[in-house]
């Protein structure tokens, strides 16, 4: 049982991106820490990124089998895709919505999540912190550790 982390649309291009809003640290980079502190926790953890809603709703579709928490930045689809919603319901996985920014000081359209009243709980604003906060939860809660 794994931890799978789902990074959504534009995110390929932290580090580049808007730094001023994101920061500096690219999705490598992310995607390493998040790894690095999993194994340290003896649970494995994948991470994947697509800019295809279709690709992110079949991933959520196939960790049914094997994953017992998801943590989630859908970006953009966090404001728009219903299919999401409904994937995560669909295989009942627990999950954290992360965003770097705080979606709550932008603009109000982000302000609305099809992800969040479904989610264990949300966090935004902590940058790549965030995402370290979601997998430490996940692992104290719901992960059996290794020995
Ligand atoms: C984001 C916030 C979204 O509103 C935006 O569309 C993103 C990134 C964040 O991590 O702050 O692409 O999810």
């Amino acid at each position: 049982q794994k931890v799978l982390v789902l990074n959504g649309p534009n995110l390929n291009l932290l580090g580049t991106r808007e730094p001023e809003v994101y920061g500096k640290q690219t999705l490598q980079d992310i995607h390493d820490a998040l790894v690095k502190t999993a194994n340290e926790a003896g649970v494995a953890c994948e991470c994947f990124q697509s800019n295809h809603e279709g690709e992110l709703v079949e991933k959520i579709q196939a960790a049914r089998t094997d994953t017992a928490f998801i943590v989630i930045n859908a970006a953009a689809y966090t404001h728009t895709s219903v299919a999401l919603r409904d994937a995560l319901g669909a295989v009942a996985i627990p999950f954290i919505e992360v965003h770097i920014s705080n979606v709550h000081q932008r603009e109000p359209f982000r302000h609305h999540s099809y992800l969040a009243d479904k989610a264990v709980g949300v966090i935004c604003g902590l940058g790549i912190d965030g995402y370290l906060a979601a997998l430490q939860y996940a692992i104290k809660h719901h992960l059996k550790q290794s020995p």
